[in-house]
């Protein structure tokens, strides 16, 4: 999107074909290989689709990265991760900040996402951005059959602030 220089911290930069390199890194420490090089250069060159690697200020190493597509008047957030050396320092919330005010410009309404039911931390920040359970997925997973939560926040149109939880 032309707009993203303007609204993001400049940790912050949406991904380009550039960055594929990073971007399979980055998967391969967060995720253990979750989605191809195909996958991510058709996320990079879809229109509907925002990539954002958050880059660790200090030694400007991209550590973190997410996300979303845009279906209609909704996010649907499709990865975030943090490297493993790096995480509890508050990158995946502001790569999440990012997505929820990318959303937000392209006037969705609300926003959501899968998350294992045992993956507290995730829904822990999910949480403190309000996004609620909504529903579940019986043996969603196909490694180990677990279920999937299914979370939703809305009101992105209504006043929401993503930036809010980074500053508290
Ligand atoms: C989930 C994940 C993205 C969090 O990344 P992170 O950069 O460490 O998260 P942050 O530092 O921004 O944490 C923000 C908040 O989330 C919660 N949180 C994050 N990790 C947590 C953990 N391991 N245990 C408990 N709470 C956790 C906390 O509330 C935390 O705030 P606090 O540190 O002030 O207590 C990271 O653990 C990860 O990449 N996991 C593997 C991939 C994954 O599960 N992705 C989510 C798929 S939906």
């Amino acid at each position: 999107m032309d707009l993203i220089p303007t609204l993001l911290p400049s940790h912050l930069k949406s991904a380009t074909l550039e960055d594929i390199e990073t971007l399979l890194a980055l998967d391969g420490d967060c995720f253990t290989k979750l989605w191809s090089r195909d996958h991510y250069l058709r996320e990079i060159e879809s229109p509907n689709s925002d990539i954002l690697i958050f880059h660790q200020p200090e030694s400007h190493r991209p550590v973190a990265y997410g996300c979303v597509w845009a279906i209609v008047d909704e996010a649907h957030i499709t990865i975030l991760g943090t490297h493993p050396d790096h995480q509890r320092r508050g990158y995946a919330r502001q790569v999440l900040a990012g997505l929820l005010q990318l959303a937000i410009v392209r006037q969705l309404k609300q926003a959501t996402l899968e998350v294992r039911a045992s993956n507290e931390g995730a829904l822990a920040l999910y949480s403190s951005f309000g996004f609620e359970v909504a529903g579940r997925r019986k043996k969603y997973y196909s490694d180990n059959r677990e279920d999937a939560l299914i979370l939703w926040r809305s009101g992105l149109d209504r006043g929401f602030d993503p930036w809010q939880t980074c500053r508290q």
